[in-house]
């Protein structure tokens, strides 16, 4: 039996949420380009798109985003956890346990049913940045912003973590990250919810699992170890020899490479190039895309990588005032639509996932009394 570690090239599931073709570097939800969506649609959209694979019209799309309006409140249980989990954990631990203990509220309890679970889908997309939230204005010691109705989708995130309504082209930039970050085929975190919802465990079992598999430095994490480089390397004409010293010891640059997208650009990073650039003209301070654009120059050339949808996502989550171990939740808070699109996918026509391994251990071993047993000890 042979191995594909890593399972590469696998393919683990049927999928009508998201495509990719990555010789051609193209991404797909549902059949649009995220070219397109990017340029056209509000978060919310993304949302019925990926959870009904087709657009809204009007009063769908408006029955929805007050669905997610309403559903922002978190349960007091929540809120009065929150103190603690700020003084005590990581923003990807707060989010784990809060998605985790939010079942203990839901009011659809433990029903499973295909209407219950898509509430469910609809609350935790619109609970998740409220979590964040209160979970940030705790540990700054600021008081709680409550969620503003007025306010789309990504507008209200922002404003719930500063307590200002956003400018209007910053609310449409944060939108467009919301959106390139929804969903993306068979990533470790959407394969981890599909495994966890294959067994039928419930919706809030397999979106803790989830934001578990994201919080890892080789998926989500990496937008949040990219700018930390960023912040090491200080300025543009620093970053040739900082790479260079990467590589001779063997460290990966974060925020590059890609299992799907090999030769070709990861369009999301296309997409977040510019409104990097964008942000720091706007601002006056080039200095982080400056950074950005001198490390892709030096990885392209020595090591034919290309940066990775976190890598310019970095960058512009900074400039948009985001705390930097905020980053990896928001992105969280946006897969969240693309998970629970998957679980509620896995559910419709399920079979437990549940693949073979490779057995290398010794084979044929005779059991022996414990006061018998001798091992080699290494040297
Ligand atoms: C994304 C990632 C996990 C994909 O892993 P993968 O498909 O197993 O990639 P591979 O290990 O096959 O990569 C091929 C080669 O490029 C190298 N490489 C890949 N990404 C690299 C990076 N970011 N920096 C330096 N070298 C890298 C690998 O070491 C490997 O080299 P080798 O052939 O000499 O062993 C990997 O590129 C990575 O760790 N990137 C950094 C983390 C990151 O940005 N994650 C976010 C993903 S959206």
């Amino acid at each position: 039996m042979s191995t594909l570690k890593g399972l590469q090239d696998i393919v683990a599931a049927q999928t009508a949420i998201s495509d990719i073709d990555g010789k051609l570097g193209k991404l797909w939800y549902a059949g649009y380009s995220i070219d397109d969506l990017a340029e056209h649609s509000s978060f919310e959209e993304v949302v019925f798109l990926v959870q009904n694979i087709r657009l809204p019209d009007q009063p769908e799309l408006e029955e929805l985003t007050e669905r997610m309006v309403n559903e922002r409140e978190a349960a007091d249980f929540i809120v009065s956890l929150m103190p603690t989990l700020a003084e005590q954990t990581s923003p990807m631990s707060m989010l784990r346990t809060s998605v985790s203990a939010a079942s203990a509220y839901d009011p659809d309890g433990w029903d499973q049913s295909p209407e219950a679970n898509y509430r469910k889908a609809i609350r935790l997309i619109s609970l998740i940045p409220t979590f964040i939230a209160y979970y940030d204005r705790n540990r700054k010691e600021l008081p709680i912003v409550e969620p503003n109705p007025k306010l789309p989708h990504a507008a209200n995130f922002l404003y719930m973590l500063t307590g200002e309504e956003p400018e209007q082209r910053a609310a449409e930039i944060f939108d467009t990250i919301f959106i390139l970050y929804a969903d993306h085929t068979m990533n470790a975190s959407t394969f981890t919810a599909r495994v966890v919802a294959s067994t039928l465990a419930d919706m809030h079992s397999a979106v803790t699992a989830a934001v578990a598999a994201l919080k890892g430095p080789l998926h989500g994490g990496a937008n949040e170890q990219a700018m930390r480089m960023l912040e090491e390397i200080g300025e543009a004409p620093r970053a040739d020899a900082f790479v260079r010293d990467l590589f001779e010891r063997k460290q990966l640059v974060m925020g590059f490479g890609h299992r799907v997208y090999r030769n070709v650009d990861d369009p999301r990073a296309t997409i977040l190039r510019r409104l990097s650039k964008e942000l720091g003209e706007a601002a006056g301070d080039t200095r982080w895309f400056d950074i950005s654009e001198a490390v892709e120059k030096i990885v392209r050339e020595e090591k034919g990588l290309r940066p990775n949808v976190d890598f310019y996502a970095a960058s512009v989550l900074h400039y948009l005032g985001l705390s930097t171990d905020l980053f990896t939740p928001m992105f969280s808070a946006a897969r969240a639509a693309g998970w629970t699109a998957h679980i509620r996918e896995q559910y419709s026509d399920n079979r437990i996932i549940r693949p073979d391994s490779d057995y290398i251990g010794p084979r044929d071993q005779r059991w022996v009394p414990i006061e018998e047993r001798e091992h080699v000890v290494a040297s």
